[in-house]
């Protein structure tokens, strides 16, 4: 039995001298071999340190988006750069400054080995569109799309070749500031968006100069960050890992990622970026993906403030074990990486597999054959800021807004004779529209609500601003302060208000009160705003009120008083613009809620497919042994799927029928209003008993329609085995045959319903 091992081991090493031989002779800059072969060939010259140099990312010398671990170590990254111990850097942009640092790595070190470029193209990069919560609000696949695509033609203009987007993380609290980063609480539309977005940035082929890779983020859990507060312990069970979690990222495999980005939270007690189960068994093993994973933001590092490493190099030992292929920042694995190789603490195949995977990437990108591709000074200039990007900028915009509440049609607005008053500090804002993460975006480039309004001369605007929302000038970096006391404004506003005919209150929150680092404990309209729109009401109830947000707000107080609320996020670019031509009608709103709004902050974590509990209800008057607050309804003020349009809509003809491979369902929705308008129609599920109780409504499909005046579309869903099934807890797919209802309507809560049985 030794002779056969022997005999084997002695044949293996054989062949791997010979493939080894065959691949020096072979040359990586040969444009006939595949990537994967080019890839192996130039691996093969690469020594473990050039290796480890692939899973170095270092950041730019001039920009941050965290608190980095080696403060300004400039030098060091540059010497680095000229060995060949750097595979990415990000945030570095501008042609001139990707062509420097590319120059370095291509032209002054051994291999020649071209960087991959990464930013956080998140909503746009210099023109930007809505923050992406915003933009899950249209339901449009294909805007939102276009929308990314737009993104990765402006960014890939300046030398981006990598963008840090989609975040797909499911969030159901919208005390965390990253919700406006996501598509909001619901897995089956994240999905959705998550392959739109993906295939948006990196269409069908990356090695064209318009494209650029995506980034699935954060794997895994990080939307589930305990009490909304960012970066806390995440602790969630199978089910919810497997059902809600983990879908939106297997779209983004299904669309083709080709990265993917741990996230800093830990899951179940191991941090993500040390996660072995998340990245090795799921992630690269039951889901066969074939790209590499970055490490986010020094999360290497940080494994040992989560109290599992012990230094940087027992950090590095975990993370490259467990499958986080490019560190970020941490400086682990350049500095550590080769001893624990040299010490049989990580094998060099691990080594070898990381690398593999990163310059795979390189080579799809086309970034061996031109290293400067994205380095075009001409086409920088010609496409930055581009009216075809403005265009679709304005378009999803427009699609983005959710009309909340219309109380007796008081939109749109008359567009001849009218006095508008518009108040609020927000309605003269060029800077807070952009949103939160808008790197690259410039102060003060968003087209304001009141020049939106201006474009429209039938009507006379008196603005008075009320108050200051925020004090001094906050950047991405830094706490924003809130005005809480300053009034002074409040009597001119007032004053402005009562002799208006509509006064139309811009308020919400500054753009850089949610993203990264910015969770809220308190969700109501932040320092004086909502004593100034109480204070406005009294002398004048005739009020829209315009959100800017970048969350869910509890909004109790206005959906009582205000007659109409328009949910318009933050826009980006064309914001003022989309916000006028809603007002008055030019465009008629279909967005609806990604996510739910409580009533109070209370209720958080919030969402519209939670499970039924034993008990649900009421048992008598005025007893208490139900799962209720004693001082607030459960429902949410406004809910998933929820959005109004200046027409109005009816479902009926509701036909569900067994077909072939599942069941076959059609609805007839006809337009009953005055105006051509669309609507998402909306189709859920309950699973009423099974080995795993199932939530009381889970969206399993949705169609965008658009209706002229009395119009009536028949629209139809097919449900398969993947829309009835789920995971159960030992992470396996299970269709049990059985009673299901079905619900169809316009939000997640106004619809008909009826049941089937489903026989497997
Ligand atoms: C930290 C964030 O969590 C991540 O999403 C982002 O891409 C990196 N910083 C890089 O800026």
């Amino acid at each position: 039995m030794k002779k056969i091992i022997m005999g084997i081991s002695i044949f293996a090493a054989l062949i791997t001298m010979l493939s080894f031989s065959i691949n020096i002779e072979k040359d990586h800059m040969d444009k006939s071999l595949s990537a994967k072969e080019r890839t192996e060939v130039l691996l093969a010259k690469m020594t473990l340190e050039e290796k480890i140099g692939q899973m170095n990312q270092y950041n730019g010398f001039w920009n941050v988006t965290g608190p980095t671990p080696i403060q300004g170590d400039a030098a060091k990254k540059y010497k680095d750069l000229r060995k060949g111990y750097v595979g990415s850097m990000l945030n570095v942009r501008g042609v001139d400054e990707v062509r420097a640092v590319q120059k370095i790595a291509v032209e002054e070190s051994r291999l020649g080995v071209p960087l991959i470029i990464g930013f956080d193209v998140i909503h746009g990069y210099e023109t930007l569109s809505p923050i992406p919560l915003a933009e899950a609000a249209s339901w449009d696949l294909e805007a939102i799309k276009t929308s990314a695509s737009m993104a990765a033609l402006e960014a890939s203009a300046v030398g981006i070749n990598w963008t840090f987007a989609p975040m797909v993380d499911i969030a159901r609290d919208a005390r965390w500031g990253r919700v406006m980063e996501g598509a909001g609480e619901d897995t089956f539309l994240g999905s959705k968006i998550a392959y739109a977005r993906v295939k948006g940035f990196q269409g069908d082929d990356l090695s064209k100069d318009h494209t650029i890779v995506a980034c699935a983020k954060h794997f895994a859990g990080y939307g589930f960050a305990e009490a909304g507060r960012d970066y806390n312990t995440v602790d969630v069970g199978t089910s919810t890992l497997y059902n809600i979690i983990f879908p939106p990222f297997q779209a983004s495999i299904d669309a083709g990622v080709k990265t993917f980005m741990n996230s800093f939270n830990e899951l179940n007690g191991v941090p993500a970026t040390g996660n072995k189960f998340l990245q090795r068994d799921i992630l690269k093993g039951k889901w066969n993906f074939d790209g590499f994973v970055v490490s986010d933001w020094g999360s290497i590092s940080e494994m040992i403030e989560h109290g599992h490493a012990m230094d940087l190099k027992h950090a590095a030992e975990i993370a490259a074990n467990a499958g986080s292929d490019m560190d970020m920042e941490s400086n682990a694995y350049v500095d550590e990486l080769a001893n624990l190789v040299r010490e049989g603490k990580v094998e060099e195949a691990l080594i070898d597999d990381a690398a593999t995977r990163i310059l795979q990437v390189k080579f799809e990108l086309g970034l061996f054959d031109d290293p400067y591709k994205y380095c075009n000074k001409e086409r920088e200039e010609k496409l930055l800021g581009h009216q075809k990007i403005q265009k679709a900028s304005l378009d999803m915009a427009k699609k983005s807004i959710v009309l909340l509440k219309n109380e007796n049609s008081l939109l749109p607005l008359k567009k001849k004779g009218q006095h508008i008053a518009v108040i609020g500090v927000l309605a003269s804002d060029k800077t807070s529209p952009l949103g939160s993460w808008r790197i690259a975006a410039k102060d003060g480039t968003a087209v304001s609500v009141l020049e939106g309004l201006s474009q429209y001369d039938g009507n006379k605007i008196s603005y008075s601003k009320g108050a200051d929302l925020i004090l001094g000038t906050p950047d991405f970096i830094t706490e924003v302060k809130i005005n809480t006391t300053d009034k002074k404004g409040f009597s001119d506003a007032k004053k402005t208000a009562e002799r208006a005919d509509v006064v139309i209150m811009v308020l919400g929150e500054h753009g850089f009160q949610s993203g990264e680092g910015r969770s809220r404990t308190d969700i109501g309209l932040p320092g004086v705003q909502q004593e100034l729109l109480e204070e406005v009401y009294k002398v004048n109830p005739n009020i829209v009120l315009v959100l800017n947000n970048g969350r869910p707000l509890t909004l109790s107080w206005a959906d009582r008083h205000i007659p109409a609320i328009l949910e318009c996020w933050q826009l980006g670019t064309q914001s003022g613009n989309a916000i006028a031509e809603v007002l008055y009608g030019d465009y008629n709103p279909s967005g609806k809620l990604p996510m739910s709004f409580p009533r109070n902050v209370g209720q958080l974590p919030l969402y519209y497919n939670y499970k039924n509990t034993g008990r649900p209800t009421l048992p008598a008057p005025d007893v208490v042994f139900w799962s209720h607050y004693q001082d607030e309804k459960n429902s949410a003020l406004y809910p998933f799927g929820h959005g109004l349009s200046y027409t109005q809509f009816e479902y009926e003809n509701l036909v569900v029928k067994p077909k072939a491979n599942g069941i076959s369902v059609k609805i007839d929705v006809k337009n009953i209003g005055k105006l051509t308008g669309k609507e998402v129609v909306q189709l859920y599920i309950r699973d009423v008993h099974a080995s795993i109780t199932r939530p009381v409504k889970e969206l399993k499909g949705f169609e965008l329609v658009s209706l002229a005046p009395n119009e009536v579309k028949t629209v139809s869903f097919t449900l398969t085995e993947k829309e009835l099934g789920f995971y159960n807890n030992n992470g396996a797919f299970t269709v049990e045959p059985g009673l299901f209802r079905l619900f169809v309507g316009g939000s997640s809560k106004t619809v008909i319903e009826t049941s089937f049985d489903f026989k497997g």
